[in-house]
Protein backbone atom coordinates (compact mmCIF):
# COMPACT_ATOMS: atom_id res chain seq x y z
CA UNK A 1 0.00 0.00 0.00
CA UNK A 2 1.52 3.22 -0.83
CA UNK A 3 1.53 6.78 1.20
CA UNK A 4 -1.47 8.92 -0.04
CA UNK A 5 0.78 12.10 0.20
CA UNK A 6 3.99 12.43 -1.41
CA UNK A 7 6.05 14.82 0.48
CA UNK A 8 7.41 16.98 -1.69
CA UNK A 9 4.02 18.31 -3.87
CA UNK A 10 2.90 18.80 -0.06
CA UNK A 11 5.41 21.40 0.60
CA UNK A 12 4.96 22.85 -3.06
CA UNK A 13 1.46 23.77 -1.53
CA UNK A 14 1.69 25.04 1.24
CA UNK A 15 4.84 27.40 -0.16
CA UNK A 16 2.33 29.08 -2.23
CA UNK A 17 -0.32 28.92 -0.52
CA UNK A 18 2.26 31.04 2.08
CA UNK A 19 3.09 33.17 -1.22
CA UNK A 20 -0.24 34.09 -2.20
CA UNK A 21 -1.68 35.35 1.59
CA UNK A 22 1.65 37.10 1.96
CA UNK A 23 1.04 39.03 -0.91
CA UNK A 24 -2.30 39.89 -0.09
CA UNK A 25 -1.41 40.96 3.08
CA UNK A 26 1.35 43.39 1.14
CA UNK A 27 -1.76 44.47 -1.42
CA UNK A 28 -3.60 45.36 1.51
CA UNK A 29 -0.91 47.80 3.13
CA UNK A 30 0.19 49.75 -0.16
CA UNK A 31 -3.77 50.47 -0.83
CA UNK A 32 -4.27 51.60 3.13
CA UNK A 33 -0.69 53.74 3.16
CA UNK A 34 -1.91 55.17 -0.29
CA UNK A 35 -5.51 56.32 1.09
CA UNK A 36 -3.70 57.56 4.51
CA UNK A 37 -1.83 59.96 2.47
CA UNK A 38 -4.45 61.78 0.95
CA UNK A 39 -7.17 61.20 4.31
CA UNK A 40 -6.61 62.73 7.65
CA UNK A 41 -7.92 59.91 9.63
CA UNK A 42 -6.60 55.88 9.24
CA UNK A 43 -9.28 54.36 6.98
CA UNK A 44 -10.12 50.85 6.83
CA UNK A 45 -10.45 48.11 4.10
CA UNK A 46 -14.16 48.95 4.18
CA UNK A 47 -13.62 51.37 1.93
CA UNK A 48 -13.61 49.41 -1.10
CA UNK A 49 -15.94 46.54 -0.59
CA UNK A 50 -18.66 48.41 1.14
CA UNK A 51 -21.40 49.94 -1.68
CA UNK A 52 -21.77 53.54 -0.82
CA UNK A 53 -24.89 54.95 0.39
CA UNK A 54 -27.55 56.19 -2.41
CA UNK A 55 -27.30 59.83 -3.35
CA UNK A 56 -29.83 62.45 -5.23
CA UNK A 57 -29.01 65.72 -5.98
CA UNK A 58 -31.88 66.71 -3.64
CA UNK A 59 -30.27 64.61 -0.52
CA UNK A 60 -26.93 66.73 -1.25
CA UNK A 61 -28.97 70.09 -1.23
CA UNK A 62 -30.44 69.09 2.12
CA UNK A 63 -27.48 68.34 3.08
CA UNK A 64 -25.50 71.28 2.29
CA UNK A 65 -27.76 73.14 4.07
CA UNK A 66 -27.38 70.91 7.44
CA UNK A 67 -23.72 71.22 6.79
CA UNK A 68 -24.04 75.35 6.92
CA UNK A 69 -25.72 75.40 10.05
CA UNK A 70 -23.89 72.76 11.70
CA UNK A 71 -20.71 71.87 10.49
CA UNK A 72 -19.18 75.25 8.57
CA UNK A 73 -17.86 77.06 11.06
CA UNK A 74 -15.63 74.69 11.63
CA UNK A 75 -15.07 73.00 7.87
CA UNK A 76 -15.45 76.36 6.16
CA UNK A 77 -18.71 76.80 4.56
CA UNK A 78 -17.41 75.38 1.15
CA UNK A 79 -15.88 72.70 3.32
CA UNK A 80 -12.20 73.60 2.25
CA UNK A 81 -10.94 73.84 5.72
CA UNK A 82 -10.62 76.26 8.67
CA UNK A 83 -10.43 74.95 11.90
CA UNK A 84 -11.34 71.25 10.80
CA UNK A 85 -9.94 69.73 7.43
CA UNK A 86 -10.70 70.16 3.92
CA UNK A 87 -13.59 67.59 3.55
CA UNK A 88 -13.06 67.32 -0.28
CA UNK A 89 -12.18 63.68 -1.69
CA UNK A 90 -12.18 62.33 2.01
CA UNK A 91 -10.94 58.63 1.40
CA UNK A 92 -13.20 56.89 3.85
CA UNK A 93 -16.06 54.91 3.64
CA UNK A 94 -19.65 56.29 4.01
CA UNK A 95 -20.13 54.95 7.35
CA UNK A 96 -17.03 56.44 8.69
CA UNK A 97 -18.23 59.53 7.91
CA UNK A 98 -21.22 58.43 9.69
CA UNK A 99 -19.97 57.90 12.76
CA UNK A 100 -18.00 60.57 12.64
CA UNK A 101 -20.59 62.74 12.75
CA UNK A 102 -22.40 60.91 15.18
CA UNK A 103 -19.74 60.61 17.98
CA UNK A 104 -17.44 63.18 17.02
CA UNK A 105 -13.79 63.03 17.73
CA UNK A 106 -12.47 63.20 21.13
CA UNK A 107 -10.97 67.40 22.04
CA UNK A 108 -11.87 67.90 18.29
CA UNK A 109 -15.09 67.35 16.69
CA UNK A 110 -18.20 67.64 18.61
CA UNK A 111 -20.76 64.65 18.23
CA UNK A 112 -23.78 65.66 16.34
CA UNK A 113 -26.09 62.51 17.90
CA UNK A 114 -28.19 64.37 19.93
CA UNK A 115 -28.92 67.31 17.13
CA UNK A 116 -28.96 65.21 13.94
CA UNK A 117 -31.11 62.07 13.69
CA UNK A 118 -30.61 59.60 11.12
CA UNK A 119 -32.03 61.03 8.44
CA UNK A 120 -30.00 63.83 8.50
CA UNK A 121 -26.76 62.10 9.24
CA UNK A 122 -27.44 60.79 5.68
CA UNK A 123 -27.94 63.78 3.68
CA UNK A 124 -25.18 64.92 5.26
CA UNK A 125 -22.90 62.27 4.46
CA UNK A 126 -24.16 62.53 1.11
CA UNK A 127 -23.17 65.91 1.06
CA UNK A 128 -19.21 65.19 2.12
CA UNK A 129 -19.52 62.83 -0.33
CA UNK A 130 -20.10 65.10 -3.01
CA UNK A 131 -17.93 66.94 -2.66
CA UNK A 132 -15.08 64.36 -3.97
C1 LIG B 1 -15.63 72.28 16.54
C2 LIG B 1 -15.23 72.20 15.16
C3 LIG B 1 -15.88 71.15 14.27
C4 LIG B 1 -17.21 71.00 13.94
C5 LIG B 1 -18.39 71.83 14.43
C6 LIG B 1 -17.28 69.90 13.00
N1 LIG B 1 -16.03 69.37 12.78
FE1 LIG B 1 -15.57 67.78 11.58
N2 LIG B 1 -13.66 67.84 12.23
C7 LIG B 1 -13.12 68.82 13.05
C8 LIG B 1 -11.70 68.54 13.22
C9 LIG B 1 -10.71 69.40 14.05
C10 LIG B 1 -11.42 67.35 12.51
C11 LIG B 1 -10.08 66.62 12.34
C12 LIG B 1 -9.82 65.76 13.54
C13 LIG B 1 -8.51 65.00 13.40
O1 LIG B 1 -7.78 65.23 12.45
O2 LIG B 1 -8.27 64.16 14.26
C14 LIG B 1 -12.69 66.95 11.87
C15 LIG B 1 -12.81 65.84 11.06
C16 LIG B 1 -13.94 65.55 10.30
C17 LIG B 1 -14.04 64.47 9.35
C18 LIG B 1 -12.96 63.45 9.01
C19 LIG B 1 -12.11 63.89 7.85
C20 LIG B 1 -11.09 62.85 7.45
O3 LIG B 1 -10.36 63.10 6.48
O4 LIG B 1 -10.98 61.81 8.08
C21 LIG B 1 -15.30 64.53 8.80
C22 LIG B 1 -15.87 63.62 7.73
C23 LIG B 1 -15.97 65.65 9.43
N3 LIG B 1 -15.13 66.23 10.34
C24 LIG B 1 -17.25 66.04 9.14
C25 LIG B 1 -17.98 66.98 9.86
C26 LIG B 1 -19.39 67.26 9.68
C27 LIG B 1 -20.26 66.61 8.62
C28 LIG B 1 -19.73 68.19 10.61
C29 LIG B 1 -21.10 68.77 10.89
C30 LIG B 1 -22.16 67.85 11.25
C31 LIG B 1 -18.52 68.53 11.36
N4 LIG B 1 -17.48 67.78 10.88
C32 LIG B 1 -18.45 69.47 12.38
C33 LIG B 1 -13.78 69.89 13.60
C34 LIG B 1 -15.15 70.11 13.54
Amino acid sequence: MSFPFKPAPLGAAFLAAGLALGSAFALGGILQRQAARSSHQQPTMEHWLEPTTPTSPALITKGRALFLDSCAHCHGADATGDEGPDLHGVQVSDRYIANIITRGIPHEMPSFAKKHGAADITALTAYVRSLE
